[in-house]
């Protein structure tokens, strides 16, 4: 009996020793695979740059979510399934939270003027010599992230200032917000205040892509504000197009910084982005010079910005000045003038595009905005004129959208103006080619005739010539109408078949230009896998859905191959994308003007660079103004011998390409020993190339 005991006893004690060896061996597997799936969250959200492929970072989470749902004791808050589970989760949205410290506004000023009488003035009476950090001020949306022990805890917006949004789950997405903080002593609980927006490059694809469930925004930061409301079944991947600038903190558990310059550099070394034209100025003159600056130059930064800010740098004399409900009075916004101006609808052009959509043109009374005269803008199509409830003679209001398309944001109604308002007449047949014009589901007109109508072959063949495509510069736009209207081409390859005899019958084109252009088309253009995709016009294949492609396929017969499921497994390219390429393809016609295109182009594939080019893998900067080469084209050509175009010197460039004014990109390639060449050296160095090397 008691040897039966003994036996019961030892068999449970083994029990509970191996309970205890699993618990404690799940511990460390937990702790291990927390580890390294962190590790893979930091390079793909604060590197940009992922190691892994989807589908094993699915495998690893959802391993180490069985884990903790079966040893929920083992389950941690700052675990990564709490965090970048979200990615799987759907959106949840609109909780409000409350900030830890309220987040306030600013005041804003529009003059020089009254920024002295406001700002400078009350600040001079009190202290007589102080240093200001100016900064840009971002056109995009205020967010609040909480940072515990260095894991990002929540995201809320601003709100009323006190109480926001929270909107974890998004934020989440946006790939340069971290979501481990990187560093040393990381303080236990810190708010980190900044704006979400979306570059002016992202707009361009947003509107595009229709990424956005058909919606066109009119800025960027109404496309920002547009999507986090749109939530229901969004497209996660819109997030992508996201970005986040740092201008500050909210609550810290202690108190660390004596100025705004050290808090900026801080966040830097924690790996949270950071606006890099801050300055720290003392002179009036400078601050107004700052301003003045970058209210010229805004056109050249990647985003919008909608003026300055200029913040009292010590922290100390900031708290002197405290706030007031709504703003401090150690900070100021220093606002550009409006992008917005008002007009009068004089009439409407219709114009058949590129894929026989029939665009409204609105012409209008010219205004200036920054700088630039206006007098007309794209409708986009007939439903905008239903939305807008536009007629002519409306008072309507121009804005320059995403800082660069001008676009009709509103119509105001007067009773003085309403009698005067005239109907817009919508065509019914094709403007261009009198063919009678269809209608799409959602009621959008178009003109059938591809290529046989004028217009359509007109936008194509620009589209054939442009940078991103063939690239043929000695052929205008002009000449190309020319063409069309004298019925000499008809297609692409008539293009590049242009010989004297037809040449000579464009009425104003000399002999010199004739000369240049037959030079140009009488050698084989040399184009890359991707450029040439895109300059066949399938509809809707853009640059980035022909740039993925041609990494796809190895070769433009693999490509004239392809069937449906090789297409749906290309991520990114949806169903509707994939039927656009067969319908293409399946043409005898379009297979024909491919064969003939092939003998007077020369595709560049990937894996076809010769890497004994000089030029192959170097990581190359460009500076200055070029005087004999397009920078464009200076690009194209090391590009496709396989070189590495950066924008910032760094110590790992190889080269410097200098033209004419160099900037300070100049001194730091001295500085950091960087082989420097100029504009005649790279240029007697790719015509070696081009004479001597096969690609
Ligand atoms: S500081 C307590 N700095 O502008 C003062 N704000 O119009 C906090 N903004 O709500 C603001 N760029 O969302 C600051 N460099 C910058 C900014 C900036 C954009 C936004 C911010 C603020 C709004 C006020």
């Amino acid at each position: 009996m008691e040897k039966k005991n003994l036996k019961f006893h030892i068999i449970r004690l083994i029990k509970i020793l191996y309970k205890i060896y699993k618990l404690f061996y799940l511990k460390k597997k937990i702790i291990k695979l927390r580890k390294i799936i962190n590790s893979y969250n930091y390079r793909y959200y604060i590197l940009n740059n992922s190691n892994i492929l989807d589908y094993q970072y699915d495998k690893l989470l959802t391993q180490l979510i069985k884990l903790e749902n079966l040893y929920p004791y083992l389950q941690d808050k700052y675990s990564p399934t709490q965090l970048v589970g979200a990615k799987y989760k759907s959106f949840v949205f609109f909780k409000k939270k409350n900030h830890k410290i309220p987040m306030l506004s600013l005041n804003n000023v529009f003059n020089e003027n009254d920024l002295f009488k406001k700002f400078f003035f009350p600040i001079n009476k009190i202290i007589n010599k102080s240093s200001f950090c100016c900064e840009l001020k971002f056109d995009g949306i205020a967010i609040n992230l909480l940072y515990k022990n260095g894991y990002l805890v929540s995201a809320i917006t601003r709100g009323d200032g006190i109480i926001g949004e929270n909107i974890t789950q998004n934020i989440l997405q946006i790939k340069n917000i971290p979501h481990i903080l990187k560093g040393k002593n990381l303080p236990k609980i810190l708010e980190i205040r900044g704006e979400i927006f979306i570059t002016k490059k992202n707009f361009k694809l947003l509107n595009q892509k229709k990424l956005n469930q058909n919606k066109l925004f009119s800025n960027t930061r109404s496309a920002v504000l547009g999507i986090l409301k749109l939530n229901k079944n969004i497209n996660k991947k819109i997030f992508n197009l996201f970005n986040f600038l740092s201008y500050g903190i909210g609550f810290i558990n202690k108190n660390f910084f004596l100025n705004q310059q050290e808090i900026l550099k801080k966040l830097k070394y924690y790996g949270i982005p950071t606006c890099k034209h801050t300055k720290i100025y003392s002179s009036y003159y400078k601050i107004v010079n700052f301003y003045k600056y970058f209210k010229k130059n805004r056109h050249l930064l990647p985003y919008n910005i909608d003026g300055i800010v200029i913040k009292i740098n010590n922290i100390k004399k900031q708290n002197i000045f405290g706030y007031t409900n709504h703003a401090p009075k150690w900070a100021i916004a220093y606002k550009f003038p409006s992008q917005e101006k008002l007009t009068l609808l004089k009439k409407v052009n219709f114009q058949i595009g590129r894929t026989g959509i029939l665009t409204p043109i609105a012409n209008f009374n010219t205004v200036n905005i920054n700088g630039v005269n206006i007098s007309f803008a794209t409708l986009y199509n007939i439903n905008e004129i239903k939305r807008l409830n536009l007629k002519i003679g409306d008072n309507i209001v121009i804005q320059r959208c995403g800082d660069v398309i001008p676009k009709i944001t509103n119509v105001i109604i007067s009773k003085k103006s309403i009698k005067k308002r005239k109907n817009i007449l919508i065509p019914k047949i094709c403007p261009s080619c009198n063919s009678i014009l269809k209608k799409k589901k959602n009621n959008i007109l178009y003109c059938t005739s591809e290529l046989f109508c004028k217009a359509q072959l007109k936008a194509y063949l620009k589209h054939f010539i442009s940078r991103n495509a063939i690239n043929i510069s000695f052929i205008g736009e002009k000449l190309i109408d020319k063409l069309v209207d004298k019925d000499l081409i008809k297609n692409s390859v008539d293009l590049l078949n242009l010989n004297n005899f037809t040449l000579s019958k464009v009425e104003n084109l000399g002999n010199k230009s004739i000369k240049k252009i037959l030079k140009f088309l009488k050698k084989k253009q040399k184009v890359t896998f991707n450029k040439f995709l895109f300059s066949l016009g399938i509809p809707e294949i853009g640059i980035v859905t022909s740039n993925i492609i041609s990494f796809f396929f190895k070769t433009l017969e693999d490509f004239l191959n392809t069937n449906l499921i090789k297409l749906q497994n290309i991520t990114s390219i949806g169903e509707k994308t994939s039927l656009n390429i067969l319908n293409y393809i399946k043409k005898k016609h379009n297979i024909n003007i491919i064969q003939n295109l092939l003998k007077k182009i020369d595709i560049i594939y990937p894996n076809n660079i010769s890497e004994k080019n000089f030029f192959y893998q170097k990581k190359i900067v460009i500076t200055g103004k070029l005087k004999f080469i397009t920078r464009h084209n200076l690009v194209n050509q090391l590009m496709i011998l396989g070189a590495i175009i950066n924008t910032n010197i760094s110590k790992k460039t190889n080269i410097l390409i200098v033209g004419i004014n160099p900037s300070s990109k100049l001194l730091k390639a001295i500085k950091f020993n960087i082989k420097i060449i100029n504009e005649n050296k790279i240029i007697y160095l790719l015509n070696q190339i081009n004479n001597f090397e096969k690609y």
